[in-house]
């Protein structure tokens, strides 16, 4: 039987690949003074269809569970990040400085980049309004993106500002209740050719082509501007891009997506500012930003450039059994090795020596350690270093010192 579509199977190797992802999102979020957190993968229906918008309650894995409440797998993190923020804000000094490695759940028309079933790293900064918490999360990004090997010339930081598409549509004479369909239509359009934008912008407004035109034009706002200052040499990762609106229904400042360079991808990474959602959510007012960056596309992106780590599966020492007769006392080393913190593995059913060996080189042990008759009576075993191919007798004894 076969996963569900959309769904992924983790064999070694591709496991091998999501911690080498996780540790890196640890390591540069514990730099940047980010705490880890976690919730629960199944939350009530109604924390995301008050607050996360149309697009992801179309997307919902929902169902009654047994005690006929309606409930869902978590499609992002931030609402549950919200709800635990308003619960228990008090009992945190702020600015809060948070990350998280969740597993999410989107029901998607299966597409490359696009899954049932993704991690995403979120770090999000709660009670801080002033641009630098801005600067603090995009230079997160990028630096987490260059710890993985990738350049400038690899990705792009699209920067853009919900409020100042709020000024210019005010600015063009757009009723405010028609921006939420302006917007749509602006987060559609590089994946629709251009008159169908147009079209669906004519149908909204008579300031159609002024619309676009904002949205091409790129030029720094003056917060976009600020922004860009704050981040100083990291803004040559930057590009100001009125495209990006981002497709979630409660930011409401700056906003930003990482895109591939080459722009063949779907988005890496995506955030902003969503200073009214706890409110919304838990009834606290706390200003509040963040991003998620998923796990799918960025290892396409790493396995495309040739900067995913080989898989090497590691061993400290494989022990080979030459005399049946000794399993039992083999099996004292091996605890014994295994209680001094060596990794080892060993042949649970006997068999021939050759084959314990290619088992141990498959596997990746560093050392061999042969329990054979005439060893064991004068108390030693053959170590064999499995790289060189050096072998030596040691004392069994000594064995867990030796190779640790
Ligand atoms: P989002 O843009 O929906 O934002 O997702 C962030 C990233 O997660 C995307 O750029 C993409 O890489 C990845 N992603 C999303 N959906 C899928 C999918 N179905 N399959 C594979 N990867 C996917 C959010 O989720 C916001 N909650 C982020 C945030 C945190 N904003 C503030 N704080």
């Amino acid at each position: 039987m076969k996963a569900l579509p959309g769904f992924r199977d983790f064999y070694p190797p591709s496991l091998a690949v999501r911690q080498y992802l996780f540790e890196t999102w640890r390591r540069q979020a514990t730099r940047y003074g980010f705490r880890e957190y976690d919730g629960p993968p199944l939350e009530p229906l109604e924390l995301y269809t008050l607050k996360s918008g149309q697009e992801i309650v179309r997307q919902l894995y929902n169902f009654t569970d047994k005690g006929d409440r309606a409930v869902a797998l978590r499609p992002e993190m931030t609402p549950t990040l919200a709800r635990m923020v308003a619960a228990a804000h008090r009992e945190y000094k702020k600015p809060l400085k948070w990350f998280a490695i969740p597993q999410l759940f989107r029901y998607e028309k299966q597409q490359r980049g696009r899954l049932r079933e993704h991690f995403q790293f979120n770090a999000d900064i709660i009670g801080e309004s002033d641009i630098g918490a801005d600067a603090e999360l995009v230079a997160l990004a990028i630096d987490t993106l260059c710890a993985l090997g990738l350049t400038r010339q690899d990705f792009v930081v699209r920067l853009s500002d919900r409020r100042a598409w709020a000024r210019q549509l005010e600015r063009l004479g757009v009723a405010p209740e028609q921006h939420p369909a302006v917007l749509d239509a602006v987060d559609k359009m590089e994946r629709e050719p251009l008159e169908k934008t147009q079209e669906k912008l004519a149908a909204i407004t008579s300031r159609g082509a002024e619309v676009l035109e904002f949205a091409q034009r790129g030029q720094p706002g003056e917060e976009l501007a600020e922004l860009l200052a704050r981040l100083g040499t990291l803004a040559e990762f930057c590009r100001v891009d009125y495209r990006i609106v981002r497709g979630l229904a409660y930011y409401t400042g700056i906003v930003w997506e990482i895109h591939d360079a080459r722009g063949e991808l779907r988005a890496i990474a995506g955030g902003g500012r969503y200073d009214n959602l706890i409110a919304l959510v838990g009834g606290v007012d706390l200003p509040a930003l963040g991003f998620g960056m998923g796990d799918v596309v960025l290892t396409e992106l790493l396995k495309e450039r040739g900067l995913l780590p080989a898989y090497r599966p590691q061993l400290d020492v494989y022990v080979v059994i030459a005399d049946e007769s000794l399993r039992g006392a083999a099996w004292g080393l091996i605890h014994g090795l295994r209680q001094a913190g060596c990794a080892v593995d060993y042949a649970l059913a006997p068999a021939k020596v050759s084959k314990q060996f290619q088992q141990a080189s498959a596997l990746g042990a560093r050392y061999a350690v042969v329990v054979g008759a005439t060893e064991w009576q004068a108390g030693e075993v053959t170590l064999k270093n499995m790289e060189t191919g050096a072998e030596e007798r040691v004392a069994a004894s000594a064995i867990a010192t030796r190779i640790s």
